[in-house]
Order: C-alpha cells, then sequence, then structure tokens
C-alpha cells in the first residue's frame, strides 16, 4: 500500500539520482513530498522535484508563504516516513546535534515518524570519527542508515562514501513496509571482546571493536525483532531498540547467553571470545615480581558450540575471523560447531575486519556460500539480516510442512 513519504534531499551531486527516487516511489503507489536544503538547491531546482513529485517543493522555515501552504509541522504530520537522500555530513551533523535551523531538521525534530538517512559524502569526509560519532549517535536515537557505497566518487577518488542507487534505497524502503520472517522473533547476538582478567588491572583480551554485532544487533532490530545483544566492553553506544547486556569474561558470556537460549529463536556469535582465562586470578594488584614467566590458563567454555547443542535448536551463525585459508578454517568450524551458517572473513589486513568501518565477507551454509563485497559494516549488516531472515523463513516453513 501507497505510504506518505517526505523526501529530504540535501547538497550532494547525488541529489540528481533523487529525482529518479522520487519517480521510482511514485510508480510504487506512494505519495511523495519533497523538502530540499539550500545547499541542495545549487544541484537540483526545486522545479525539477516539484515536476517529479506533483507537489510543491519545501526549501525555507521561514517563508510566509510555503509557512502558510504547508509548514514544518503540518508535513512533519504528512510524513508517515522521512528519507534523507542524499544526507550530506552537514545534515548528520546538525541532525545529530538536534539543531533545527532549517526545514528539513526542524520536521526532523518534529516528527514521530521513522526516519532514515542516506549518506553521500567524500570516503575521508565519511570516515572522519566525527562523522561516524554524528551517524552513530543518530542510530542511537533510532535513525535508520541504509549505505553508502563503495566506488569511485565525484571528486574522482575511490572510496566510500556513494550515495546508494535509487533502486536500493526503494527496495530498503519496501523491505521495512513488509513485515519479515524475522518480526517479534527472539535473536540473540553477542558482540565484542571478552577480557579475561589477570588481576583487578591487568586482562587478557583481543581487538575486537564490537562493530559487526552491534551493526546486526541494529539491523535485526529495524527488521522487527526482539534483540538481546550480549557484549563485552566496547566504545560504542548501544543501538536503539535492543537489550543490551554487558559483560566481561566468556565465563559471564557463556552463562548469560544461556539463560537466554530457551526463549531464543536465532543466535548470532559475532563476539570474539578469548579462548582462555587465567588459571587463576589475583585479586589485588600483582607486582611484576610476582608473575612467573609462565602463564597458566584454563579453556573457556565454546559458547556457540554449546547453543547448537540445545534443544531445541536455535537457528545458529557463527563468524570466522581468519588471517589465511579463510575457506578451510570456516568450513571447519561450520562442522566441528554444528552451526546452520558461518561468515567469514579476512583479518589482519590493513583494512577491513576488526575495528574497520568497512568488512567483505562470505558466508557458507547447507545453500552453498554467498560472497558479500566490500562495504560498510551498516549495509553489510542490512544485507545479512536480510539473508538470515530468507534462510530463517524457508526453515521454519519446511518444518511446519515436515510437521503436517
Ligand atoms: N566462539 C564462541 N565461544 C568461544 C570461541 C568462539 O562462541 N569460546 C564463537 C565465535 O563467536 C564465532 C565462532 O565461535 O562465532 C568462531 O570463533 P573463533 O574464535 O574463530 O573460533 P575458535 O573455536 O576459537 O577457533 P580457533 O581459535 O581455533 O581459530
Amino acid at each position: 500500500m501507497g505510504q506518505s513519504i517526505l523526501l529530504g534531499v540535501s547538497g550532494g551531486i547525488a541529489a540528481y539520482k533523487s529525482v529518479d527516487l522520487v519517480r521510482r516511489l511514485r510508480e510504487n503507489a506512494h505519495t511523495v513530498r519533497v523538502v530540499m536544503t539550500q545547499a541542495a538547491q545549487s544541484f537540483v531546482t526545486p522545479l525539477t522535484f516539484q515536476a517529479v513529485s506533483g507537489y510543491p517543493v519545501g526549501c525555507d522555515l521561514l517563508d510566509a508563504e510555503s509557512e502558510a501552504a504547508m509548514d514544518h509541522i503540518s508535513l512533519a504530520r504528512f510524513a508517515e516516513k522521512i528519507i534523507i537522500a542524499p544526507a550530506s555530513a552537514d545534515v548528520i551533523a546538525r541532525l545529530a546535534q538536534g539543531m533545527a535551523n532549517d526545514l528539513l531538521t526542524a520536521i526532523c525534530l518534529a516528527t514521530t515518524a521513522p526516519i532514515a538517512i542516506v549518506p553521500a559524502m567524500n570516503h575521508r569526509m565519511w570516515h572522519n570519527p566525527i562523522t561516524q560519532a554524528n551517524v552513530a549517535k543518530l542510530q542511537q536515537f533510532g535513525y535508520a542508515v541504509w549505505g553508502p557505497d563503495e566506488g569511485t566518487q565525484a571528486c574522482g577518488e575511490y572510496g566510500l562514501g556513494r550515495m546508494l542507487e535509487p533502486e536500493a534505497i526503494v527496495t530498503h524502503i519496501e523491505n521495512k513496509n513488509s513485515v519479515t520472517p524475522l518480526h517479534r522473533k527472539t535473536i540473540v547476538i553477542t558482540a565484542g571482546p571478552t577480557r579475561e582478567p589477570l588481576d583487578p588491572v591487568r586482562f587478557i583480551s583481543n581487538r575486537s571493536s564490537g562493530k559487526m554485532g552491534y551493526a546486526l544487533a541494529a539491523a535485526a532490530a529495524q527488521s522487527g525483532a526482539k534483540v538481546i545483544l550480549i557484549s563485552g566492553p566496547t566504545a560504542l553506544a548501544p543501538p536503539k531498540n535492543v537489550q543490551l547486556i554487558s559483560i566481561e569474561t566468556a565465563t559471564q558470556m557463556y552463562e548469560t547467553v544461556m539463560q537466554q537460549i530457551p526463549q531464543c529463536d536465532i543466535f548470532i556469535g559475532a563476539a570474539a571470545v578469548a579462548d582462555f582465562r587465567p588459571t587463576t586470578a589475583a585479586p589485588q594488584k600483582s607486582s611484576k615480581n610476582e608473575f612467573s614467566s609462565t602463564l597458566s590458563l584454563t579453556a573457556n567454555p565454546d559458547i556457540i558450540r554449546a547453543v547448537a547443542q540445545f534443544t531445541p535448536k536455535p537457528l545458529t551463525i557463527g563468524f570466522a575471523a581468519e588471517t589465511h585459508d579463510v575457506k578451510l578454517h570456516a568450513m571447519r568450524k561450520w562442522e566441528n560447531k554444528g552451526l546452520d551458517a558461518i561468515i567469514a572473513n579476512q583479518v589482519g589486513l590493513a583494512e577491513g575486519g576488526f575495528d574497520s568501518d568497512v568488512n567483505s565477507v562470505e558466508l557458507y551454509s547447507a545453500e552453498g556460500m554467498v560472497q558479500f563485497p566490500r562495504q560498510s559494516k551498516i549495509e553489510l549488516a542490512h544485507h545479512l539480516i536480510e539473508w538470515i531472515s530468507n534462510y530463517y523463513g524457508k526453515q521454519t516453513k519446511d518444518s511446519i510442512k515436515n510437521i503436517g
């Protein structure tokens, strides 16, 4: 069914693609009203969007005439959904600050509709930690983030920051409209590293940032799932509509996961669980003279293996981060741990893997291998959740057939 969509267009060369986006949305029976920032009008004229949307275009917050015709509160009420495409670094920063210094940002502050941003900017601007922090803040407040894509940019440089193609944006919009197989399902996701204490100030840990697990949790929540994120220490803000349970050690993660499994439909093990812990942790800070040159270690429980052995078994998906022989190791873990699927990626390269904002992965299941090319972890998480949703949908259909 057609919806009332408010399309915000901010400044960027990708604004020309949004003209095609409006056309496609109207073809799918949506009513589209366009609001442009001042910078956007340097790239495409309001008249173009008026012609393609069939409605006057909102440009000014303080313009008496346009305010009388359709003020920012009416536009905020009109919108069942707000999509900002392209979303420039500037508009993302202003939204993250809660500013309302133009029509688009005022509407976003006044609306109760879900908002999605589709970033488009130079790759260095996208990777800038300030932009990343602004994007994370918006996600925390429930904004969806679609893209960006990687490719050659308008400036001639290559990187992550291209706006998604209109077709991909429409897919995101239509997916959010339909009830996915994940709707109201419980998904438990582990993320981040674990810390294994040697004493109250020292620990053994690893380089996991938690970004992939948190992005999966956000994407799963946006697909309508009830998400429980069990996370080791990270520097990340918890995604909106996700229940975060913070733990430190692998043993705590194991115990917390096992408490949740009886109610769990899908388990995703994205955590980099420490395989071993110091056999004894000193109750007080040890001086260096008290450490022996050998460390006695005890194996931690294999959490995902225990989940896969649970009855009834949730759909169980693991990760394998490998520096070499990725396929070989991934297939071995898939089989040994009794997983339904494993998502494998190479780590130890200059980019991708731990602490990076981008990743490329291969997913192995009984259906064979699917490749997910290099993209932002946010976008990758949406694609992986889409795959998981389809796979889960097929599995549950099969089990209903078997019962029948
Ligand atoms: N995993 C887990 N519990 C552990 C170790 C790993 O749940 N104690 C999960 C991870 O979350 C991931 C998958 O198992 O989904 C693979 O993790 P990895 O560390 O690559 O596997 P290991 O069994 O530790 O294999 P190895 O150290 O031999 O590479």
